[in-house]
């Protein structure tokens, strides 16, 4: 089955509220939160009490996609806002299995961000004990980029290596995601696609959240 994570750096912050209520009538499976420090990627966005504001007003759970250096460092007040899901990228730490277990001691989802130009040897290892891989097909720090079907040769190894290994990982794209390019991360192995323009700057977002769920195979 596949999920629908709506980016809200797309959404109507002057509306923020009703954005998540009306993308939570419309079908969407979670909330993808996108967390920027300025240093990591070159923009800033939101942290923790934005997530907890979230919290209050919805029950679908907060997948929070941390692009930000140090990330160690803030699992606890995310954590504690009321995150479900965690991603950090793996570029912007040491120790990956200690940020893993940091985000466990919370009783959260731990998930692996990785950037399209980023190999996956890193993972080996890891994969054991995470929830989740969060595939980049986009460079992160920006909403409305293009889709890079590059990565896709990626998340098809990625895919076929842990069904080898019979494990059960929820494979997350990120970037670029409408109801043309849906239909080459799915068939790729993807079950949870983020959207944020395709869904957000559309006037219909139940009929482009079931578009991009739908897609069909075309040329990217
Ligand atoms: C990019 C973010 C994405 C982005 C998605 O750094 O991680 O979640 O906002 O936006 P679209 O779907 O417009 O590419
Ligand atoms: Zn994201």
């Amino acid at each position: 089955m596949i999920k629908i994570a709506p980016s809200i750096l797309s959404a109507d912050f002057s509306r923020l509220g009703e954005e998540i209520a009306k993308v939570g009538s419309c079908g969407a499976d979670m909330v993808h939160v996108d967390v920027m420090d300025g240093h990591f990627v070159p923009n800033i966005t939101m942290g923790p009490l934005v997530v907890k504001a979230l919290k209050k007003i919805t029950k679908l759970p907060i997948d929070v996609h941390l692009m930000i250096t140090d990330p160690e460092k803030y699992i606890r007040p995310f954590a504690e806002a009321g995150s479900d899901i965690i991603s950090f990228h793996a570029e912007a730490v040491k120790d990956p299995m200690a940020v893993i277990n940091e985000i466990k001691k919370y009783g959260k989802v731990p998930a692996l961000a990785v950037n399209p130009d980023s190999d996956i040897p890193w993972t080996a290892g890891l994969t054991e004990h995470i929830g989740m891989v969060l595939f980049m097909t986009v460079f992160p720090g920006f909403e409305g980029q293009k889709f890079m079907p590059q990565v896709l040769p990626k998340i098809k190894k990625f895919k076929e290596e842990i069904d080898k290994k019979g494990l059960k990982i929820d494979i997350e794209v990120d970037g670029g995601i409408n109801e043309k390019t849906a239909a080459n991360v799915i068939e790729a192995g993807a079950n949870v696609l983020v959207a944020g323009s395709a869904i957000f700057y559309s006037k219909d977002y139940k009929a482009s959240i079931e578009s991009i769920r739908n897609a069909k195979k075309q040329a990217v």
